[in-house]
């Protein structure tokens, strides 16, 4: 059988090491000594036990980032020299591709076919953010002959990274590599589901020669907890967050004591829009990666379809045949095309919207439910398709952020615009059509961050990703995330008498 065994692991070493949290360097328990585990999404088994960090270790870890930042050796390595531990730092983190596969499989529950490529995007990240450090300028302004003025942009200082669970790995990255590109110091919480491959980067980041407070690995809780305490913390100067629309808010108001810079990448409810012109072969593959990918556990997944209605029938029976066959197991078997879902309250959460869509007089095509038998134990749910969805229905409306696809069925590009965009979220959307006129007005014509033409899912290093509306301000990757990590100061040199 293609499963990894247990025993034969390359995570083995790592799991099996007691697991803290990094503080100025130090690997440290939590002070009120409280500990919460860390499941394995496939057999609700415990990976590992994880300190629950609270108040006085969110202190700890904002003092030592502060001293760090302020007296410590970051801010007076050279740029080349920061950029040096950032590529050490993605070198070490791709030679442990496997390891790291293991692990984000593990703990969040996606099959290998996907995790493998968590380490090598992280170190891309890295990678892409290493060549920025020394190509951060100021500029000099031509305001007025009696003055030299010019403009730095400097680091802002200490900043809190607080991240899901959704994609363990690549978050870290998207969050810390722009941040120490820039010579800030961090505070890293990951989230409680999948702490483990943070706490992996924070032991290759000591290695790659980052310095002690430079970066730190706080695990913890969220509300009332090490994600509260640091978005509140008077003395932490930008926050940085993904995950769930109604929880940036709350980090929001955390925000407010000290008026903290913040970013927010929020939920998204991506419409993902099929011509009858378009290559339909393509459309349907992409449609199901584009909402079982990662159990659906995605930002901007495709989870309203809208189909033209001269395809609708055989598209659907298509999609509803291969859908059928995506083989469901734990992520650790080779073979397996969808995985389980994290945790059980997101199985329950995602179930809950499969009786919501019913009740609503959506029309169930496949899917439903938990497959039982031997995947009983695991916190699996079905691929789901629902047909005669109404744009209104809550499972139109709502992030359900699981395997559940709503069907759409539409006539014209205006009516098609329209609802596409009736919608609180605006993080992506795609476009399927061999007509350049209808894809590039529909790229012009949906109010999101990003669209793909003819492509889903499509990420670099290169191409800022970010909310329109609902789904949040700011743009991580490409150079716009060096803005969100940087303040602009102006100076002006008096060259009169
Ligand atoms: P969440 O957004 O509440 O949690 C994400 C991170 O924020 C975790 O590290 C968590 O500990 C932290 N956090 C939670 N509450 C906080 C607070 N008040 N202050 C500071 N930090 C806080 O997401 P959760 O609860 O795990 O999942 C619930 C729903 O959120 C999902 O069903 C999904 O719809 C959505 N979600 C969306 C994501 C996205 O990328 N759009 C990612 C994860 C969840
Ligand atoms: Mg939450």
């Amino acid at each position: 059988m293609a499963i990894v065994q247990e025993q034969e692991l390359s995570c083995k070493q790592f799991l099996s090491r007691p697991k803290k949290m990094l503080i100025d360097g130090k690997w440290v328990e939590a002070e009120s000594g409280k500990t919460f585990d860390t499941l394995n999404p496939a057999n609700a088994e415990v990976l590992a036990t994880i300190p629950e960090g609270g108040k006085a270790d969110i202190d700890k870890a904002v003092n030592a980032a502060r001293k760090a930042f302020e007296h410590g050796p970051w801010r007076k390595k050279t740029a080349a020299e920061r950029a040096h531990c950032l590529y050490k730092l993605a070198d070490l983190i791709e030679e442990r591709s496997i390891e790291f596969a293991q692990l984000e499989t593990l703990d969040n529950g996606k099959p290998l076919k996907e995790s493998r490529f968590a380490a090598p995007t992280a170190a891309g990240i890295f990678r892409y953010y290493a060549g920025w450090a020394t190509k951060i300028e100021g500029e000099t302004i031509n305001a007025n002959n009696s003055f030299f003025t010019y403009t730095l942009r400097e680091p802002i200082g200490v900043v809190g990274l607080i991240i899901p669970w959704n994609f363990p790995t690549s978050m870290v990255a998207w969050k810390l590599g722009p941040a120490l590109a820039c010579g800030n110091t961090a505070i890293l919480k990951p989230a409680e589901q999948t702490p483990l491959t943070a706490l992996y980067v924070g032991e290759l980041a000591l290695e790659a020669g980052i310095p002690e407070g430079v970066v730190n690995i706080v695990t913890g809780f969220g509300p009332n907890g090490a994600g509260e305490f640091l978005a509140s913390h008077m003395d932490v100067d930008k926050v940085a967050f993904t995950g769930e629309t109604a929880t940036g808010r709350e980090i929001l108001k955390s925000s407010l004591g000290n008026l903290k810079r913040v970013s927010l990448e929020l939920g998204g409810k991506a419409p993902n829009i099929v011509f009858a012109d378009a290559d339909i072969n393509a459309a349907i593959n992409n449609a199901m990666t584009g909402i079982f990918y990662n159990q659906g556990q995605v930002c901007c997944a495709g989870s309203r379809l809208f189909l033209e209605k001269s395809i609708h029938d055989e598209f659907m029976s298509k999609m509803i045949e291969r859908t059928n066959k995506m083989r469901q197991g734990p992520g650790l078997d080779e073979k397996t095309d969808i995985g389980p879902v994290v945790s059980k309250e997101q199985q329950e959460r995602i179930l809950n919207y499969v009786n919501i869509a019913q009740s609503e007089g959506a029309k169930l095509a496949c899917g439903g439910s938990a497959p039982g038998g031997d995947l009983e134990k695991g916190y699996y749910v079905k691929p789901t398709i629902f047909e005669s969805v109404n744009n209104n229905m809550r499972i139109a409306q709502e992030e359900i952020f699981g395997p559940v696809l709503a069907v759409i069925p539409f006539s014209t590009i205006d009516e098609v615009t329209e609802q596409a965009n009736q919608i609180a979220y605006g993080l992506s959307g795609a476009v399927w059509t061999q007509d350049v006129k209808k894809a590039h007005k529909l790229a012009a014509g949906i109010k999101a961050g990003t669209i793909w033409v003819n492509c889903y899912n499509k990420f670099d290093p290169s191409m800022p990703f970010g909310g329109y509306k609902m789904s949040g301000y700011g743009r991580e990757l490409g150079k716009q995330a060096i803005e969100l990590y940087t303040n602009i100061k102006s100076v002006w040199v008096n060259l009169g008498d």
